[in-house]
């Protein structure tokens, strides 16, 4: 279970087509995720447009502190597999004193590419993917110094269905269950609360290489 305060900034962390946008419809209601891919529709007539990439996170910043601005839970579904694309959201949420919480996919690049294949609308390159997958694991050992104050690590498809979400938590400290994981990082299949604080923070520590990355 994924404890949520009522009120929080949620980013999903992930490549594509590891099934952020599919976790976001299944646990949050639409107009409480901001979506990459549909900023850069609004501002260039097509999710798929990567020459409108700024533009649309100028959109998609100005969205978020927006709603932070009314109280409302916002979920930014965008790959931000880097530090520096998570860092002006922890900013925002900073400034507007909210709990960031990051919700960490971690699956096999085949399930990304098999996801993204199967896909009837858009496709992005597997390039693409190997990149992002690389780009995370690079990020993910320091992932709990940037201000988070809970990361939440999902591995594996059966632990990101395994998931619930519960809104009602004064604090976003814990996630239990998850069942078993086929994700590549190392550590124990399943779901894993990543403490924020107070250093080693397990498997996260050292991702060491992940398979399909060079
Ligand atoms: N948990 C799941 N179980 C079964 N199929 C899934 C699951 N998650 C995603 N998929 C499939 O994978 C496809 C891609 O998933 P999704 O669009 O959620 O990925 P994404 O992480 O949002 O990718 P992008 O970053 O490119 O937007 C979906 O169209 C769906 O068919
Ligand atoms: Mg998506």
């Amino acid at each position: 279970m994924i404890q949520l305060p009522r009120f929080a900034l949620v980013v999903l962390v992930g490549p594509s087509g590891c099934g952020k946008s599919t976790f976001a419809r299944r646990h949050f209601g639409a107009f409480e995720t901001v979506s990459s891919d549909v900023c850069r529709a609004l501002v260039a007539g097509d999710p798929g447009d990567q020459t409108a990439t700024a533009a649309a996170f100028d959109v998609l910043h100005l969205i978020v502190a927006r709603r932070l601005e009314r109280r409302l839970l916002t979920v930014v579904d965008a790959t931000s597999v880097t530090a520096e694309s998570r860092a002006p959201l922890l900013a925002i949420a900073r400034q507007h004193q909210v709990p960031a919480i990051a919700v960490v996919f971690d699956v096999p690049e085949e399930l990304c590419l098999r996801n993204d294949a199967a896909r009837p609308d858009r496709h992005v390159p597997a390039e693409a993917i190997r990149l992002h997958r690389e780009r995370l694991a690079r990020s993910l050992p320091g992932i709990h110094t940037e201000g988070f104050t809970a990361v939440h690590l999902l591995r594996g498809v059966e632990a990101i269905d395994a998931v619930t979400v519960d809104r009602t938590s004064p604090l976003a400290t814990t996630l239990r269950g998850g069942g078993a994981g086929t994700g590549s990082l190392p550590g124990p299949p399943g779901s894993v609360d990543v403490p924020v604080r107070g250093g080693a923070a397990g498997s996260l520590s050292d991702p060491g290489p992940m398979p399909g990355g060079t």
